[in-house]
């Protein structure tokens, strides 16, 4: 059993959350254009990558060198056996050191969501060291305007709401999320400027008991 609890409910999702959420054609779509906008055999890390597919497996089909963190076992494991083309670590993405880099591009989808603001301010200024100048960052995430909220869930400074309450994969879960402006400061104060973002709903099969998400995606560019 992991020892974060976050770490352990991926654990014991292992494989389900791919047959949820792996054949989403907004989120294939999405990584299929940042990979689109990268040259040949660029380096790709992939934070929080699941089970492997479809994200790892189509960087590497698209001859791009892959390195893949998650702080789930069960997780890296699925990822080593799927995509054996990959390079994959266990470590929390807070505690990531990369060995190489920086890379050309940077993959973090529906990984963010287990972290308190300070936490993802560390997160973010660590993007600023792990993609190169020039290079891309592709986020799936949810914002905050996209839900009904209360003024008062919304911090002082109105960049992102806590407690944002939805069903996902038969647990009710409260997440912090940024608004559209939040993450788009946020992203600027560590040296990307966001080219592209989209919100594209997603629903899972009724088996997988999670309300309809409106995915959002941003396609990032680090700064020279
Ligand atoms: C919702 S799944 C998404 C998986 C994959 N990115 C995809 O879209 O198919 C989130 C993944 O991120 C991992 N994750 C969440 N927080 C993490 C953290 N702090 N460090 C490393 N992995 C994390 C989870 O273990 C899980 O495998």
């Amino acid at each position: 059993m992991a020892l974060n609890p976050a770490a352990d409910f991926y654990d014991n999702l292992g494989i389900r959350y791919e047959q949820s959420f792996g054949h989403d054609a907004g989120l294939i779509s999405f990584v299929q254009s940042g990979l689109d906008l990268l040259a040949p055999q660029s380096t790709v890390l992939e934070l929080g990558c699941g089970t492997g597919k479809p994200i790892s497996s189509m960087v590497v089909e698209a001859g791009h060198r892959l390195h893949g963190i998650d702080f789930s076992s069960v997780m890296i494991e699925l990822s080593r056996r799927q995509v054996p083309q990959g390079d994959f670590e266990l470590v929390n993405m807070l505690e990531f050191s990369p060995k190489t880099g920086p890379y050309d591009a940077a993959i973090a989808v529906f990984s963010l969501f287990h972290f308190s603001r300070g936490e993802m301010s560390t997160v973010a200024s660590k993007f600023g060291e792990w993609v190169r100048p020039g290079g891309y960052l592709f986020i799936g995430t949810m914002v905050a305007e996209d839900f009904q909220t209360k003024a008062d869930q919304f911090d002082a400074d109105g960049q992102c709401a806590r407690g944002i309450e939805h069903t996902f994969m038969g647990k009710r879960i409260g997440n912090l999320l940024y608004t559209r402006e939040g993450w788009k400061n946020l992203l600027e104060a560590n040296g990307f400027q966001v080219v592209k973002t989209e919100m594209v709903p997603f629903q899972a099969p009724p088996e997988a008991e999670c309300d309809s998400e409106p995915h959002y995606y941003i396609t990032a560019r680090k700064v020279a």
